[in-house]
Parts: C-alpha cells; sequence; structure tokens
C-alpha cells in the first residue's frame, strides 16, 4: 500500500529533517525521524557542485535514521514561490481558470508559462449579492525551482511523489483531528525566514513571509557579546528569553529581535482582523526550531495577547519513546516534515 511508504523531507538553509509514519489503526506511528545540517545554503539556485554536497547529506540523512523508502514529498520553501489569497466575483469553475490566470499576471514577477498555478477556493457564498467576493487561495511555483528540486530527488536516488508549499505542509501537522478548530495563526521560524500563516478551518486564509529568522538572534547576542557564532548559539539556547537566567543579559539583546517579529504577528492580524471582523484570531501556534527559544511561548503570549503553544505535529501519531528519546520535545523542529509525510496516509 502507497499509504505506508512515504516520507516527509524539510530542507532548510540551516538542517534538512526527515519523518516516516505509518498507518497505525486510527491513527499514525512514527516510523523514522533524523535531521542533518545543511552542507552548504543556497541550493535552490541549482548550483551543480551545491546539489551534489546536498544530495550527499540527503543520502546520509536517510540511512542514519533508518529511512525504508525510497518516496518523499518534499516542502517548497515559501519564500521562493507566490501565494495568495484573491478576491473575485462569485463565477463558475469553468471561467475561474481564465479570471486566476488574469489576477496572477498582475502579481507574478514570471511570465506564466514558468510557473505552476496551484488553487483552493476558500469559500464560495452560497445566496450571491451583487458585493458577494469569492476567496481563492493562488499559489504559483517557478517551474526551474520545480527542475532543481526534481534533479536533487534524483541525485539523492529518491522518488519524488510530492511537492508542496511548506505552507500546506504545517497545515496538516497542525490541523489534524480537531472537531472545531479556532481561526490559528502559525509562526512558522527557520534559520533565515519567518512564515506567518493564518489558518481557519484548515484553510490557509493568508500568508506572509519576513526574511528574518533564528540566526538573526544569535547574531544579535554575537555581535553584542563579542562571542563566536556557535558560542552565542549555546547562550541563546540557554538563556534565550529568560529574565531570572544570566542576569537577564541575554533577554535584554533576544528581546528587540523577537519584538520585530511581534510586530508582525500584530500586523497581520490586525490586517486580517480588518477583513474579518468577526472572524477572531484566537490562537498563536509556534513551528520551526527557532520557536524552541527558551521563554518564547510565555514572552509572545503576553506581547502578542493571543493564548500561544508549541506546535504539537505528533497529536494523532503513537511515538516509541525508547526510540524517538527526543521527537516529543522537538515536534517544532519536524512539524513541516511531519505534515509532509502525513500526506499519503491523509489521503
Ligand atoms: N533550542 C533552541 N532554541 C532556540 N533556537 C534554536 C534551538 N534549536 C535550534 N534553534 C535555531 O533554529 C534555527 C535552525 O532551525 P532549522 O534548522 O529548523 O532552520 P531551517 O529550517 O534549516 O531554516 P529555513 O526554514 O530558514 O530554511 C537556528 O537559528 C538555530 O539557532
Ligand atoms: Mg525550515
Amino acid at each position: 500500500m502507497a499509504a505506508q511508504q512515504t516520507f516527509g523531507l524539510d530542507i532548510g538553509e540551516s538542517s534538512v529533517k526527515a519523518v516516516q509514519l505509518a498507518p497505525f489503526g486510527k491513527t499514525k506511528k512514527l516510523m523514522a525521524l533524523g535531521t542533518i545540517p545543511t552542507p552548504i545554503g543556497g541550493f535552490s539556485s541549482g548550483n551543480d557542485y551545491v546539489l551534489s554536497a546536498m544530495s550527499q547529506v540527503i543520502k546520509k540523512l536517510v540511512k542514519d535514521s533508518k529511512i525504508t523508502t525510497k518516496k518523499v514529498n518534499i516542502a517548497l520553501p515559501e519564500s521562493k514561490i507566490y501565494t495568495r489569497v484573491i478576491e473575485m466575483p462569485p463565477i463558475s469553475d469553468e471561467d475561474l481558470v481564465s479570471a486566476l490566470k488574469w489576477e496572477a499576471e498582475q502579481y507574478i514577477p514570471l511570465s506564466l508559462d514558468e510557473v505552476n498555478m496551484d488553487w483552493q477556493v476558500l469559500n464560495r457564498p452560497q445566496n450571491p449579492t451583487p458585493d458577494s467576493k469569492m476567496e481563492i487561495l493562488l499559489s504559483a511555483a517557478p517551474k526551474k525551482l520545480i527542475d532543481i528540486y526534481v534533479k536533487l530527488a534524483e541525485m539523492s536516488d529518491l522518488e519524488l511523489v510530492s511537492l508542496e508549499p511548506e505552507t500546506l505542509a504545517a497545515v496538516r501537522a497542525l490541523t489534524e483531528n480537531e472537531p472545531d478548530p479556532p481561526t490559528t495563526l502559525a509562526l512558522v521560524m527557520g534559520a533565515e525566514e519567518t512564515n506567518l500563516i493564518i489558518i481557519k478551518n484548515s484553510l490557509v486564509v493568508f500568508t506572509r513571509t519576513i526574511s528574518s529568522g533564528g540566526n538573526a538572534v544569535t547574531r544579535a547576542i554575537s555581535t553584542n557579546f563579542g562571542l563566536e557564532f556557535i558560542q552565542a548559539e549555546e547562550y541563546k539556547k540557554t538563556y534565550g528569553l529568560e529574565k531570572e537566567s544570566f542576569e537577564g543579559k541575554v533577554a535584554e539583546v533576544v528581546k528587540p529581535m523577537v519584538d520585530i517579529i511581534v510586530g508582525e504577528i500584530k500586523r497581520a492580524v490586525a490586517f486580517y482582523q480588518s477583513k474579518k471582523a468577526d472572524d477572531i484570531v484566537k490562537r498563536l501556534v509556534l513551528v520551526g526550531s527557532p520557536t524552541l527559544l527558551p521563554g518564547m511561548v510565555r514572552y509572545l503570549t503576553e506581547a502578542v495577547g493571543i493564548e500561544t503553544q508549541q506546535g504539537d505535529p505528533w497529536v494523532d501519531v503513537e511515538i516509541d519513546s525508547k526510540l524517538f528519546p527526543d521527537a516529543l520535545v522537538k515536534g517544532p523542529t519536524y512539524a513541516l516534515a511531519a505534515g509532509l509525510a502525513k500526506k499519503e496516509i491523509n489521503e
């Protein structure tokens, strides 16, 4: 059964993460999990040398994590694709394609034959009035980018089953099995970039990419205390935003960096609320290793004023804690890879 044979691969600028799940009664079971540092950043340039180094590392990750399948789902970085929620008068599915092409031409800086377009109707008014609008989530991935991932999968001896925007993987990881989920903002942080996604009823209704992530915090510590990057990393992971640790000196440096993100979250929520006054964003969920920063959940709860929690991709996944001792605490790290791994099992 195909469902048991696909794993999720999240290729980041800082690390590569892999998760393999299998169906397990009505739930899923964690079969394999692993991470490895990214050898050289910027592989999406398609440079042969970088691709070759990356494929070696992926092969090692697959072997060391004991992944038992060659079939893989990979995420496309949000910053390299174009995603947008579009409003238009209600029209039939037949008319939608040409209308979307016209819309896409407005904002995608590439010609339409250079991208793969995909869309999802978010809502369609039941009894349209002259003012009614339907909303569509439109995404376009450059064909050149897709070609690079196809080539990388091939060089890594893997069979690429699907490529999808990382926002969709995040949503799948986070919105499992909740009967009436509150509208949620997912903060997906990486080493160099951060994505904000507003999720309503398991659908992406807003996205925004910010070019700052966990490494910006490390650089601030490094500059302020005159430390090497590696040492600054340790300070960050040990003290983070905790005021009680190290006389709060690290927290003082970290706080302005996190406040940049706080400002962006507030702006995103205000924008959404200006369009949907009756659909309050009630929850903030944290995804990505940088959100493991000590004191982060407490700080964001207070600074943003929205209930905040670590993203848990394992809600419906059985985990043998002897085999995978750090899977639980590293939920935010593996969330995207887990979301990718759930794809075939859910379908
Ligand atoms: N325990 C921790 N506390 C705080 N920050 C952490 C912790 N562990 C890792 N990080 C930070 O997380 C970042 C790396 O995260 P990760 O490997 O998930 O990024 P990535 O997915 O490769 O990046 P991107 O998504 O931007 O391509 C680094 O900035 C690192 O310092
Ligand atoms: Mg990442």
